[in-house]
């Protein structure tokens, strides 16, 4: 059985053509009876400087401690992360969405070029989970994704906080709608610690449905960081590996295009973030499996709205884990017949064989998930529209509570700073579109999220007289009336690039269109004037994302021709 088990690391360690491996692993502590045993990576994006991140190193310890015990050899290895929180409305947000594929190239190389036998990540924040799901599925090799966990709420004279609570203090800020004591208090207790940003962001988002998919243990979108239950799953990821590696379970038999379809039949549920659109477009190829936008807004189609989560809603993600975690979601739902049971999972067992032993959701008390006959909307919140000005294809997120049409006079932004600026001078004003562009993969580059400014439309009180698009994307915390993703991109220009202040635009989410009030004749006068912008960056990892990115409707991948 053990040859069959380290059949990668088996290259190094069992045959005598590379005695160099043989010593080195002697050299870092490996004693002859572990040379038979396989070889699990475990890569880990801890690092201090990100609450979602700083305690990554220390639950990789407790995965390492499992996986000994299982009488397998586990090696730790870092790859990076970017903290979307701190980058946000700053150029650092450049390196966020790059992150995620540098995480999956670094995660792809270190266990190729070191021939694990399986791989654990241990991620915790917006890019590291898909990331880490691309690398599994480029390798195929046993994985289990281990979630960081979502932070506590934070409190302020009796108010939960979290990292949208402080981004909007800035907008009250600016409409003069806070004291300068409760402005410091919010920044300095909107983060209480460790853990991922606490609504229904990307990173819970990615995580809940990453879980969905398969690809993490029951809980562990549910567990806190600081929830003794995350210290335990870490400990039980070495048995569940053993039994991946004896089944040989890879990540191609669990990523299949109906796990895919569960994940983000979850993502419209709980009102995820529009971020998962991108990152499973993503997935999906890295799998080589076909899923188009068309896919997601089928999926959008038919599965109601449920949660009275954040960033619409009220609750935190903490909160889950009380009325019995995300698997008691997904048992509902399958209960209801929009989960296919038969996918595999990590455990080695069917997902209904999964929920089977999961509690029931108990509608006399719980108020955070609706029943599926009274949602909040009767279809998903993330709507794929195209139209004139985004011929192949843009996401919205509309929940509902903002209307499902706006029609205004647009108002250009050539970078997402200017809205702040125009803001704080009162020049943004009911009844606006306001245009961002140039923030595309390209023309960024890098995709920025959209969070500085959306966050201060609301705490200036316009988040439900206002409307925002463009080919940028949004963070998981943005709400409001809003239109990412816009592609093609105004650097290659795309028909937003030709927009012009004062043009009317109308997004109807009932049609699914997004259209500037302007003929084709003029449409093709402005594109004919039109110049493309130089690059932001010819060289660095920038300028290399600029010539390898594909759009925003082809998952923002860089790898491929
Ligand atoms: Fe990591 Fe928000 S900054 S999840």
């Amino acid at each position: 059985m053990a040859t069959e088990l380290n059949r990668f690391s088996k290259t190094l360690t069992q045959e005598v053509t590379n005695p160099a491996a043989q010593a080195m692993l002697y050299g870092i502590g490996l004693k002859e009876e572990d040379m038979a045993k396989p070889q699990i990576g475990i890569a880990s994006t801890g690092y201090e400087g990100n609450p979602c991140n700083m305690h990554l190193n220390g639950l990789s310890v407790y995965v390492k401690q499992g996986i000994t015990a299982n009488n397998m050899v586990g090696l730790i290895f870092n790859t990076i992360g970017v903290s979307d929180g701190m980058t946000n409305g700053n150029d650092g947000m450049r390196y966020s969405l790059p992150s995620r594929d540098i995480i999956a190239d670094s995660i792809e190389t270190v266990v190729a070029a070191q021939w694990y036998d399986g791989v654990i990540a241990v991620v915790g924040c917006d890019k590291n989970m898909p990331g880490a799901v691309m690398a599994m599925a480029r390798l195929d090799r046993p994985a289990i994704m281990v979630y960081g966990g979502t932070i506590r709420s934070g409190h302020w004279k009796g108010q939960k906080l979290d990292i949208v609570s402080a981004f909007e203090a800035l907008g009250k800020k600016f409409a003069n709608n806070i004291s300068d004591e409760d402005f410091k208090g919010v920044i300095q207790n909107s983060i209480p610690g460790q853990g991922a940003c606490g609504g229904m962001y990307t990173a819970n988002t990615m995580a809940a449905s990453i879980e969905a998919m398969g690809l993490s243990l029951p809980f562990s979108s549910s567990y806190p960081a600081t929830h003794t239950g995350k210290q335990e799953e870490c400990k039980k990821i070495g048995a569940a590996m053993k039994n991946l590696l004896e089944l040989n379970i890879t990540p191609r038999d669990i990523i299949t295009k109906k796990s895919l379809e569960n994940a983000l039949t979850l993502v419209m549920a709980l009102g995820g973030s529009t971020n998962a659109a991108l990152h499973f477009l993503a997935i999906a190829r890295a799998a080589d499996l076909p899923l188009t936008l068309d896919d997601i807004q089928a999926i959008s189609n038919k599965v109601p709205f449920i949660a009275d989560l954040k960033p619409s809603g009220k609750y935190f993600m903490e909160d889950i884990l009380e009325i019995g975690g995300v698997p008691a979601v997904m048992k509902y739902l399958y209960s209801k017949g929009m989960i296919h049971g038969e996918c595999l999972t990590v455990t080695g067992k069917t997902l209904a064989e999964d929920l089977a032993e999961a509690p029931d959701l108990d509608f006399d008390t719980q108020k955070i998930i609706f029943p599926l006959e009274s949602p909040i909307k009767a279809s998903g919140h993330i709507q794929i529209l195209y139209g004139n000005l985004a011929p192949t294809g843009s996401v919205a997120k509309i929940t509902g509570k903002e209307g499902l049409t706006f029609d205004g006079e647009a108002k250009i932004c050539e970078h997402e700073t200017e809205i702040i600026t125009m803001l704080s001078k009162g020049e943004i004003k009911a009844g606006h579109v306001v245009v961002i562009r140039n923030a595309g993969p390209k023309g960024g580059p890098g995709m920025s999220e959209m969070l500085k400014p959306t966050s201060a439309v609301m705490g200036a009180g316009l988040g439900d007289k206002i409307a925002l698009i463009t080919d940028g994307r949004f963070s998981g915390g943005t709400h409001g009336f809003v239109v990412g993703h816009i592609t093609p991109e105004a650097f290659d220009g795309g028909p937003i690039a030709l927009v012009k202040d004062g043009d009317r635009i109308t997004i109807d989410a009932n049609t699914r269109q997004l259209t500037v009030h302007i003929s084709d004749e003029e449409m093709a006068t402005r594109k004919a004037a039109w110049v493309q912008p130089e690059p932001k960056f010819t060289k660095g990892m920038l300028g290399r994302y600029i010539r390898t990115v594909k759009s925003a409707s082809e998952g923002c991948v860089t790898d491929e021709a």
